[in-house]
């Protein structure tokens, strides 16, 4: 049987009527675009995440664009992001004529290596925004400190870790901003494109609120240039209807990778990687002498697995990996192949191979499993034989 990396339909199936049911509302109240249906959404999120405020937008794309533009970063401002992440977090910063600053990745918890960014750090830096990948937080007490010090504006891009918290708080909810994608993928997925900004500072969240509709306050009157970043109703009722079962998500997320930590670490040649070792917090993180590390949860850190990603050590151990699970009719990604410093777009910030050995090594050895909530738990254990069989090559 095919394992599929994710599958939507077992989650939205299960709550068809339900979905039709907001649909209909929808479709019947002819109001499409924010409204009631959004305003209740983001009451409901504000109350979830326990943010001041939270604000419906088109996007987690939209979500970091309208936080940077509320914070006033600009050209001339430098903006510390990971070399490591998805394209959008410093797409953004360039969009809004700022230049991204890349920092190392950390080779154990995937996200900001304090140190490096330190390092990096000039009179021109503005802001710092950390990413919070795979569903684990960043080190956010490390993050803010150095915000606090160096008066740096701070946003969390969230976009793959709603729900995930460090020290009971829920992340999005320590910066300036946070930043939230409701991406069909994500932990809470819309029926399409949308995002959320969540802040506690009442003045941000009325500068973001007008930026959202083209920056006008009151009617064609515009303070701002803004954009056209609104949440349609549509997806704010539909997420209302998921909203609810969000632990429920969360709990078969946690529930898959706990199994696959326990199965996988039973294995000859792999190991669990050790928070000990994490290279936000020695000089040189240490490297392991294991085929396959499997990532780990940090203490004080509720991690909400948006990805189970695994690394594959060994100059093209990943990609031999990866056919050998298609061969198996399993699906598998690698998020990401290429670090944002060496993708053509930022050429022209003139940086070079070898500039974030993490970052470019981590691009090689990745590979993320099937985790979706609904994973059958016999199409887990047909991931696990598979790399057992490769193991035994
Ligand atoms: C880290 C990160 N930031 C931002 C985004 C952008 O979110 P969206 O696809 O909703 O625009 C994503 C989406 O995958 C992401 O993973």
């Amino acid at each position: 049987m095919n394992v599929n990396l994710l599958d939507l339909k077992p989650q939205n199936g299960a709550l068809e009527p339900e979905l039709h049911e907001a649909f209909l509302r929808v479709l019947r109240s002819g109001h499409f675009i924010l409204g009631p249906e959004v305003e209740r959404f983001e009451k409901s999120l504000a109350e979830f995440t326990g943010a001041g405020h939270a604000l419906g937008v088109s996007s987690g794309t939209d979500a970091i664009l309208v936080a940077l533009m509320a914070l006033g970063i600009g050209p001339g401002d430098e903006v510390l992001c990971p070399a490591f992440t998805f394209f959008a977090t410093a797409g953004c910063v360039a969009r809004v004529g700022a230049t991204p600053v890349f920092v190392d990745a950390c080779p154990v918890c995937f996200n900001l290596d304090m140190r490096d960014a330190a390092r990096r750090l000039t009179p021109k830096t503005k802001a710092i925004l950390p990413v919070h990948l795979f569903g684990h937080s960043a080190d956010m007490d490390a993050v803010t400190d150095f915000a606090w010090k160096h008066d740096l504006r701070v946003i969390e891009d969230a976009a793959q870790a709603m729900g995930a918290t460090y020290r009971e708080k829920q992340v999005g909810t320590m910066g300036d901003f946070g930043t939230i994608s409701f991406f069909p993928t994500k932990n809470l997925g819309a029926l399409g494109d949308a995002g959320a900004v969540l802040t506690n500072d009442t003045a941000l969240y009325e500068r973001a609120k007008i930026l959202r509709m083209h920056g006008m306050e009151p009617k064609y009157h515009h303070p701002y240039v803004g954009g056209c970043f609104r949440l349609d109703a549509l997806q704010a009722a539909l997420l209302s209807v998921k909203l609810p079962h969000f632990n429920d998500y969360t709990a078969g997320l946690r529930r898959n990778s706990a199994l696959y930590t326990e199965r996988l670490s039973m294995m000859t040649d792999v190991e669990v990687a050790r928070p000990e070792n994490c290279g936000c917090l020695q000089a040189h993180a240490r490297d392991h002498s294991s085929r396959i590390v499997l990532p780990v949860a940090y203490p004080f850190r509720g991690h909400i697995w948006n990805q189970y990603t695994i690394r594959v050590m060994g100059e093209g151990q990943r990609d031999v990996l990866r056919t050998h699970l298609t061969s198996r009719g399993i699906g598998s990604e690698i998020y990401y192949p290429v670090p944002l410093h060496e993708q053509a777009c930022f050429s022209y910030l003139g940086y070079s191979r070898g500039e974030f050995p993490w970052a470019e090594r981590l691009a090689g050895e990745v590979l993320s499993l099937p985790i979706y909530p609904e994973l059958p738990e016999e199409q887990l254990e047909q991931v696990c034989l598979a790399i057992a069989e490769f193991l035994g090559k």
